[in-house]
C-alpha cells in the first residue's frame, strides 16, 4: 500500500525512535510519533522530517487515550500500521511488586495495545490494508520461562496471548505480529545491552513492511540476540530488557 499512516507509541526514544528515523526514510510514509511531551515529540518530529508528525499519546490513563485516538483519527483518517511499542518495566516479584506498579504495566504493556487495535481496525478493514506489531519481550515468552520481572513477564505474556487471540478475528489482509527485540541499549535496556536501537528496530521495520504473502499472526523471538541474554533474574545494578 502507497501513502500509509504509520503509529508508532513511544516513539520519543529508545528502539520506538529508531523505528520511526528508519521508517520515514520512505517519504510515502507519514509516520507519526506517539509521545507524551507533545512540545518535545513536535520538535523531534520536525528535525526528521516533513513526513514525520509528532501525536500526544498518553497510554497510562483510558480517557486520555481516547481522546488521543479521537484526534489522531481527525486529523488523519485512519492508521494503516500500528506498532504497539510503548513499555515499562517495574522490578519486584508478585509478592513484592506494588499494585499501582502492576496495575500500570497491565494498562501500558496490554491494555493500551488492545484499546489502540480496536480503533484502528476499522479504518483497516475499508482500505483491505494493516499491519499491527506489538513489540513484547522474550520475557513475556512461556518459551523461555517467563523469566523477567513479574509485572513486565505477566504483562507481555498478556500482549502475546492478545496477538494470538485478535489475529483470529482479522481477516487475512490485516497482518498482526509480537516480537522480541532482543536486549537492546536504551534507557529500559541500559547501557550494557549489546543491540543498538536500529538493531533493536529492525524486525519491527520488517514486520511493518510484510508483504500481502507475509507471516500473520506469530510471535517471533530474536533468537541471535536473546541468546545473548543471560537467563534468570538481573542482578538490581544490573540492565534489563
Ligand atoms: N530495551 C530492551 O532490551 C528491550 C527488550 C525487550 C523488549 N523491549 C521492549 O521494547 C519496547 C521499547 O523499549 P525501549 O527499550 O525503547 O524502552 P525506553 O527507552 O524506556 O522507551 C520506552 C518508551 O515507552 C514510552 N512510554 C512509557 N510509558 C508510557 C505511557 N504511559 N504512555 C505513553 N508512552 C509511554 C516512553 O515514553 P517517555 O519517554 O515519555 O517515558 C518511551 O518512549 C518496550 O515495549 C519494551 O518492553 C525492550
Amino acid at each position: 500500500m502507497k501513502n500509509r499512516n504509520i503509529l508508532v507509541t513511544g516513539g520519543n526514544r529508545g528502539i520506538g525512535l529508531a523505528i520511526v528515523k528508519e521508517l520515514a526514510k520512505d517519504k510515502e510514509n507519514t509516520v507519526l510519533l506517539g509521545c507524551r511531551n507533545i512540545e518535545e515529540g513536535s520538535a523531534m518530529a520536525a528535525e526528521l522530517g516533513d513526513n514525520v508528525h509528532g501525536v500526544g499519546l498518553n497510554l497510562s490513563e483510558r480517557e486520555d487515550l481516547a481522546s488521543s485516538i479521537k484526534d489522531i483519527l481527525e486529523r488523519y483518517e485512519r492508521v494503516d500500521v500500528l506498532i504497539n511499542n510503548a513499555g515499562v518495566l517495574h522490578e519486584g516479584s508478585f509478592l513484592e511488586v506494588d499494585f499501582e506498579k502492576f496495575d500500570e504495566s497491565y494498562r501500558v504493556n496490554t491494555l493500551a495495545p488492545l484499546e489502540l487495535i480496536r480503533a484502528f481496525v476499522p479504518g483497516m478493514k475499508k482500505t483491505g490494508y494493516g499491519r499491527i506489531i506489538n513489540v513484547s519481550s522474550g520475557w513475556g515468552s512461556f518459551d523461555e520461562g517467563l523469566s523477567g520481572p513479574f509485572s513486565y513477564s505477566f504483562s507481555k505474556a498478556a500482549l502475546n496471548a492478545l496477538t494470538l487471540t485478535v489475529a483470529k478475528d482479522l481477516p487475512k489482509n490485516i497482518k498482526i505480529n509480537s516480537m522480541c527485540p532482543g536486549w537492546v541499549r536504551t534507557r529500559m535496556g541500559g547501557m550494557m545491552a549489546p543491540r543498538s536501537p536500529e538493531e533493536g528496530a529492525d524486525t519491527a521495520v520488517w514486520l511493518a513492511n510484510l508483504p500481502t504473502d507475509g507471516p500473520l499472526s506469530r510471535t517471533k523471538t530474536n533468537h541471535a540476540a536473546t541468546a545473548m541474554i543471560p537467563k534468570g533474574r538481573p542482578a538490581k545494578s544490573r540492565t534489563t530488557r
